[in-house]
């Protein structure tokens, strides 16, 4: 098959992979025209391992990078040296990525390097403070910089890539792929049981997630012990699961504030369809995460996001996502307020779909067939 195009995808952590996964298996429907071929770098190992199994991935190529405690510079000297190897074996036509991890933007360095031409997945998102999220904000950044391809998933994210000057010819609206993970994983039947937490029915259920590196330390502290203040204020109505990030800098301080009270679970990072439904089984969701609150609103959660500044302002607008920063007695406050002023919740308990319509994979990879000359037009956007 002389025109058949190698599509190198390139990705290490557990939210790369979840959004990934969606375009991975896209891809894989055209043999005929696209070769797929993936890269693990490995920069987290456990928990992008349990999302590959989900989604039933077997990478090509596992870099193995990550160690223990590692640093910004660790994650994206070993990614370079391991691309660059892999992109002289294969001679891939494209190679992909996703979001604004050190993985996605040392591989996109590494394509640059050697010009095999660059699709960012998940492109335009901007806090415009380069140390909110960190080093985050910079990664996507210089990613734009580098790609050759862009797929924003909203039109605000468009819109700050045309104020950047990128040609609107070289980016496809696509909507967010982690929508399209979300809807298969939560269309599947799951036995919450099966998580070996014992919930009690007619408890309200948080659901907290937390990791951001601007967040380690005091701010961390602040909201371990925001977290303590509402369980124990609540202890009879009110139960807490908080899936502990795999970092020691958080895993210590969140075993330390929490780990001792009867109605906070802390667990290890759950597998995403388990994490999926008990999203979909909780009250209320507190998180510092990216993805989190992109799936959330979705499914018609409330979420308090721990953080001074979001990339993520659509859900903001919506009125379903309300920013707290990491302020115990800011987060202590409005929880309280959504748990007992009931008006306020309804406000605020909507499903909302600003973030992606279940096809972004989809027009992703319409969009490389047309880059490709494999297929005559362009996919229709995303219309959000
Ligand atoms: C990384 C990304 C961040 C993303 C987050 C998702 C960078 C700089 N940061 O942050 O953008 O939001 O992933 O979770 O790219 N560890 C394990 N096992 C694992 C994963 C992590 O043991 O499966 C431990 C290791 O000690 C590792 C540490 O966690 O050194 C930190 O991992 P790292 O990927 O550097 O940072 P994250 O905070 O996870
Ligand atoms: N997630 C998961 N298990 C967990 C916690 C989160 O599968 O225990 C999923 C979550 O649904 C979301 C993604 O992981 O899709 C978010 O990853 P993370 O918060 O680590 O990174 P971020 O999105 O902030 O970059």
């Amino acid at each position: 098959m002389p025109n058949r195009k190698k599509v190198m995808f390139v990705f290490g952590t557990r939210p790369e992979a979840i959004k990934m996964a969606p375009v991975v298996n896209e891809c894989r429907k055209f043999p005929e025209f696209l070769e797929t071929l993936v890269v693990v770098t490995g920069q987290h190992r456990q928990m992008l391992d349990q999302v590959l199994r989900i989604f039933k991935i077997e990478p090509d190529y596992d870099l193995g990078i990550m160690e223990a405690n590692q640093t910004l510079t660790s994650i994206v000297t070993k990614t370079l040296t391991g691309v660059e190897e892999i992109i002289l074996n294969e001679r891939p036509d494209i190679l992909l990525v996703q979001g604004d991890t050190s993985t996605a933007f040392a591989a996109g360095l590494s394509a640059f390097y050697y010009k095999v031409p660059l699709g960012h997945i998940e492109a335009g998102l901007r806090t415009f403070d380069k140390w909110q999220p960190y080093p985050e904000e910079i990664n996507r950044k210089l990613l734009t910089s580098l790609a050759d391809l862009h797929f924003p998933p909203t039109t605000i994210s468009l819109e700050h890539l045309l104020a950047e000057k990128v040609s609107r010819e070289t980016i496809c609206l696509t909507g967010n792929t982690v929508i399209d993970a979300l809807l298969d994983v939560a269309g599947r039947k799951y036995d919450l049981a099966q998580t070996g937490i014992k919930l009690t029915p007619g408890k309200k259920l948080i659901l907290v997630t937390t990791h951001r590196r601007e967040n380690w330390g005091g701010p961390l502290r602040g909201i371990c012990s925001a977290v303590k203040t509402i369980a124990e204020r609540f202890h009879d109505q009110v139960e807490v699961v908080l899936p502990v990030h795999k970092n020691p800098t958080v895993a210590n301080v969140v075993n330390e504030l929490l780990g001792s009270l009867p109605n906070v679970f802390l667990t290890e990072p759950l597998e995403y369809e388990p994490f999926i439904h008990l999203m979909k089984a909780s009250y209320l969701v507190l998180t510092d995460s990216g993805g989190v609150q992109e799936e959330a609103p979705s499914l018609g959660k409330p979420v308090l996001v721990l953080r001074d500044k979001t990339e993520r302002p659509e859900a903001v607008a919506a009125g379903t996502v309300k920013l707290v920063g990491a302020n115990e007695e800011l987060i202590v406050n409005e929880t309280t307020k959504l748990l007992v002023d009931k008006s306020e919740y309804d406000k605020m308990q909507r499903a909302v779909n600003p973030y992606g319509d279940g096809r972004a994979a989809s027009r992703t990879i319409y969009f490389l067939l047309k880059y490709f000359g494999s297929a005559d037009s362009n996919p229709e956007e995303f219309n959000a």
